[in-house]
């Protein structure tokens, strides 16, 4: 349940062929949350940090009473290299308690579904317990879970979680696509 569970809703719209070695990088370099209903919330937060140039993610949600529906929007811009021109990849409404129970049928979920089980100690879930920390820590985006191709560029994701037609929270998330060498020989530009 969180917002860079877009960037791999984003690639819905590719289909990865093949999983070889990938000769990009997904960086995450500010995320700002906004819009945070206290009613609902006790805490919500989300850090990233660079290691290794990789982006890693750990955040907390704790919620002030039980949650059992949870509508996302989410959109995403993205901004080819040397481009100022805007393209909208999606700008999109669902239901983010069927998402995490049915991400098997939709392998980029599937994905995403996986890694967060495998960092965090609480099951993601509806209906998200009050006063239970939902939390995840270390996570990380691995390049194979992307198809072989995606254009470099700058993003911006949008997400906001919406429950019983109130807004409750807004991320919003702005990273870059860039190149990373496979091959020990190749010169960056
Ligand atoms: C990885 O990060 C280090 C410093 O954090 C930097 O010097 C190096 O150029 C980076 N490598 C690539 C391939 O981006
Ligand atoms: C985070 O994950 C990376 C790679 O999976 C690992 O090298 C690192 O030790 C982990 N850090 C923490 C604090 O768990
Ligand atoms: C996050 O907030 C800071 C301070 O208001 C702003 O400068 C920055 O552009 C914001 N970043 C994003 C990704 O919205």
């Amino acid at each position: 349940m969180n917002f860079w569970l877009l960037i791999w809703s984003s690639i819905l719209i590719f289909k990865c062929m093949r999983c070889e070695e990938r000769n990009f990088r997904v960086y995450i370099d500010e995320v700002n949350i906004t819009q945070v209903d206290t009613d609902l919330y006790e805490k919500f937060e989300c850090k990233v940090y660079q290691v290794d140039n990789r982006t890693y993610m750990d955040s907390s949600h704790i919620f002030k009473r039980t949650v059992d529906d949870i509508t996302v929007h989410a959109a995403l811009d993205f901004w080819k290299l040397n481009s100022k021109q805007k393209m909208k990849l999606y700008d999109v409404e669902f239901d983010g308690c069927y998402i995490l129970e049915n991400s098997n049928k939709n392998r980029l979920f599937n994905m995403f579904v996986k890694n967060l089980k495998k960092h965090s100690t609480v099951k993601f879930k509806c209906p998200f317990q009050a006063n239970v920390n939902y939390e995840f820590k270390n996570l990380t985006m691995s390049e194979q879970d992307f198809p072989s191709f995606v254009p470099l560029g700058k993003f911006r994701s949008l997400i906001e979680y919406i429950t019983n037609q109130k807004l409750r929270s807004r991320v919003i998330a702005s990273g870059k696509i860039s190149p990373y060498p496979t091959d020990p020989f190749k010169v960056l530009e």
